[in-house]
């Protein structure tokens, strides 16, 4: 396995690849990998002839008050667990060798970005859709791998697949979760010990909810109350974000849950923001 630092070799090595008529898999991270992403990585390695796998903490997805400069990082760990599982290359760049000093162009979708996530992380979906074009760039890979636990995003980068014509096909993978419901993050780490025992909570929230809808229950409205109450009873010390119901691909405020149904939630508990989601079937 090899590993890229700059952009220019990266495209050389994938360009060779291409021209051997070898395809390409890509796994987009920020890194401190955790075994959401290993399923990511796995499925992509059994979808191409190559697969790269990038590792690196985009400073433009984080706004100003973020955790840019406390998030885990572990890039010798990384590169072992993408090596252990058939990566044939690593992508790990510093944020000069990605972003010149006096970068300028975004790529944005922005009707998609403004809600859920986007409320409250102004400028994040940008910073994403422009990251991502660049790796698709730079690799033109035949299948890029993302996973469900952010559903927002994979929504906004398939809408900006579809808008800019890209050829990659951009595969969704269910969330992987820890044997207690809790969706696999980096930021779980900062999670102390009594607040790791309670956020499962948060899964069973969206359980109850999809519970509820099964047995007639239709009214978004009421459906979020549930959840909040849910929550206010098993970790009072959380504050939600927000627990919104969206239409699974075009992400627009759902009222009534008459169709499949995306309900998505983002919980503070301590300086942790954790998100989950679940598609609400009818
Ligand atoms: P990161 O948070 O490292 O996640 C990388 C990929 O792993 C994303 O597609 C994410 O949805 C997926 N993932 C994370 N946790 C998961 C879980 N528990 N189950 C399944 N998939 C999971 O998302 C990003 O990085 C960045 O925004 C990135 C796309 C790399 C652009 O910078």
């Amino acid at each position: 396995m090899d590993l890229f630092t700059t952009p220019a070799s990266l495209r050389t090595q994938c360009r060779q690849w291409r021209e051997q008529g070898q395809s390409i898999a890509l796994v987009p991270t920020m890194g401190f990998l955790h075994d959401g992403h290993m399923s990511l990585i796995d499925h992509a390695r059994a979808c191409a002839d190559k697969l790269v796998v990038s590792v690196f903490v985009n400073p433009t997805q984080f706004g100003p008050n973020e955790d840019l400069d406390r998030y885990p990082r572990d890039l010798p760990r990384d590169l072992a667990l993408a090596e252990a599982h058939g990566a044939d290359a690593v992508f790990a760049p510093e944020a000069g060798a990605m972003y010149q000093p006096d970068h300028a162009t975004w790529v944005e979708v922005p009707e998609m970005a403004k809600g859920l996530c986007g409320a409250s992380r102004p400028v994040h979906f940008r910073g994403v859709c422009t990251v991502v074009l660049k790796l698709l760039n730079l690799v033109q890979p035949k299948v890029a791998v993302f996973g469900q636990k952010d559903w927002q995003q994979l929504a906004i980068l398939r809408r900006m697949a579809r808008d800019l014509d890209l050829d990659a096909e951009l595969m969704g993978m269910p969330i992987f979760r820890e044997p207690d419901g809790l969706a696999m993050s980096s930021r779980n780490v900062y999670l102390t010990p009594d607040e790791r025992s309670r956020v499962p909570a948060i899964r069973q929230g969206l359980l109850l909810a999809q519970r509820r809808v099964a047995a007639g229950e239709r009214d978004a409205e009421a459906l979020a109350l549930m959840f909040r109450e849910h929550l206010a009873d098993t970790l009072p010390d959380a504050r939600v974000d927000y627990a919104s119901f969206a239409h699974p691909e075009s992400l627009a405020p759902v009222a009534r849950i008459d169709a499949p149904t995306l309900l998505a939630v983002a919980v503070f508990i301590g300086k942790v923001r954790l998100i989950d989601n679940i598609l609400l079937e009818v």
